[in-house]
């Protein structure tokens, strides 16, 4: 090839590679901005709430922060408002045995910390921060589940309550309730939880209709 001819190779081809560059960015940062919902000025006080007590001194957010708790990123999925409002201003009120602190939040922190923690459950992580093994283990998937499962799994249940080691803490530990409460109980229980405990923090499962909650109770009903 002649040196002109090389020249022009090197000029237009880098020409042509820099356009290429120049489309691919313009591409990705057009689709950045549709990954996170808009931060209200809630979700910006929400952060203050959150910074002020030092949440990413035990929690990760995003996978920052500190392994002693849970990560809270997606933790406003599973959980009702009115759970979480209780669980922030007093952990205990929930669950005798939390180990998180009481710090003295407000209502109106609490209701901002919320709304900062919904914000996060709705951008779009890709699939970050991964999911511990035991979680994937305990997958919504898999023939050999029964419908009970199936409604147990798809509902979070284990996000608060633990059966054989998988699952959360906040409830009590399920792998023998089935020789704990019978079937009115279970039945009544699901259908509005405060009805049968007092000042239950479990949300009710009622919406989920009769069959649903036949199906839980018979799985419940199996952990012996
Ligand atoms: C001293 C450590 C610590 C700090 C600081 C802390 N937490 Fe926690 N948090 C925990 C632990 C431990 C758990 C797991 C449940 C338990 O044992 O209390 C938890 C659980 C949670 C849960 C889930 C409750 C459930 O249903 O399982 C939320 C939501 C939460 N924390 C939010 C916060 C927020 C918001 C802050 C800051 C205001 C915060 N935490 C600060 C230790 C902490
Ligand atoms: C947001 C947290 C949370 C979620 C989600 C949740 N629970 Fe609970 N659950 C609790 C708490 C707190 C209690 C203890 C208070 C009570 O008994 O009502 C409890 C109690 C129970 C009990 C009674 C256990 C006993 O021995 O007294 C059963 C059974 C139960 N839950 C099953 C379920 C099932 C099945 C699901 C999913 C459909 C579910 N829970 C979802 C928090 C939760």
């Amino acid at each position: 090839m002649s040196n002109k001819g090389a020249r022009n190779l090197f000029i237009f081809g880098s020409l042509f590679f820099f356009v290429i560059f120049l489309a691919i960015t313009f591409d990705t940062l057009g689709k950045l901005d549709k990954r996170a919902p808009e931060i209200t000025k809630e979700v910006d006080e929400g952060k203050h709430v959150w910074h002020k007590y030092d949440c990413i001194g035990c929690h990760t957010i995003f996978g920052n922060g500190s392994y002693f708790a849970p990560d809270l990123t997606k933790m406003a999925i599973n959980r009702p408002r009115s759970y979480l409002k209780r669980f922030l201003m007093d952990p205990k009120s929930v669950n005798a045995n939390a180990a998180m602190p009481k710090f003295g939040i407000s209502a109106d922190e609490a209701d901002r910390l919320i709304a900062f923690l919904e914000w996060t459950s709705k951008v779009d992580t890709n699939g970050w921060p991964p999911k511990p093994i035991l979680a994937v283990a305990a997958g919504v998937s898999g023939p050999e589940l029964s419908a009970g499962q199936k409604i147990y799994r798809s509902q979070g249940c284990s996000g608060c309550h633990m059966i054989n080691g998988i699952g959360g803490t906040t409830g009590p530990e399920l792998t023998h309730v089935g020789s704990r409460r019978d079937r009115n109980w279970l039945h009544e229980h699901f259908e509005d939880p405060s009805k049968v405990v007092a000042n239950s923090a479990m949300p009710s499962f009622k919406h989920l209709g009769d069959q649903a909650l036949n199906d839980l109770t018979d799985y419940m009903l199996t952990l012996r």
